[in-house]
């Protein structure tokens, strides 16, 4: 079995273009097997992209398991932050560094398992969290991002009500100030400040 958050994987390789307009812009993401979303752009991550306040992004931003790339090539594309992006899929990575390149975007793509090798302290950080890696992980990344933020620095994600958005909300304000964005067809996105 294999899955999108391996590091490595047999799957062959079958590499399609997909198109996807965000907020009126248009932006081209390779995909391949073994990716999460390979179909194109999920709608978790699109309600998250189209509700962050995008004005009030800036600075230095984290998209914590970039994918192929949606998240941190959109900030980049409309903002001019330091965007830097990281994933422990090697065929998320690769693509992620092709649709960068394709879309125009000068960010900085690297390896990392949760946030081992991330040593910069972050204005935000943004994430549609992997789900199916269980709670145990998804917590570490959502409470671990908070040594990651810079003071007053936030986390915003996007989680579904069937993945447990209510508790996982409740849960964070042991640790942030923590606000709802939006509510959309499922998809809670939610911002956390450090506090
Ligand atoms: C729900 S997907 C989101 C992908 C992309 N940001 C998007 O919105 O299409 C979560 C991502 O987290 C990555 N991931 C899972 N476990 C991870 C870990 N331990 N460290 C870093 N990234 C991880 C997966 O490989 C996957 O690409």
């Amino acid at each position: 079995m294999s899955y999108y958050f391996d590091k490595e994987t047999n799957i062959e390789s079958k590499e399609i273009t997909t198109h996807s307009e965000i907020k009126g812009s248009l932006y081209t993401f390779k995909t391949d097997n073994n990716v999460f979303s390979k179909k194109g752009l999920d709608f978790g991550t699109r309600t998250l992209l189209e509700n962050i306040d995008i004005k009030n992004i800036n600075g230095d931003i984290l998209d914590f398991g970039c994918g192929y790339g949606p998240i941190g090539i959109y900030i980049a594309s409309n903002t001019s932050s330091n965007v830097d992006m990281v994933d422990i899929n090697v065929r998320a990575l690769n693509l992620a560094r092709e649709n960068a390149k394709i879309n125009g975007t000068s960010v900085n793509i690297f390896e990392s398992d949760i946030y081992s090798n991330i040593t910069k302290k972050y204005d935000y950080i943004v994430t549609n969290p992997p789900i199916r890696v269980g709670k145990e992980i998804l917590y570490k990344i959502l409470i671990g991002a908070r040594e990651h933020l810079k003071k007053e620095g936030h986390l915003i994600f996007v989680i579904n009500k069937d993945q447990g958005a209510k508790s996982t909300m409740k849960n964070m304000e042991e640790y942030y100030n923590v606000k709802l964005i939006k509510k959309n067809k499922g998809f809670y996105v939610i911002d956390c400040q450090k506090c």
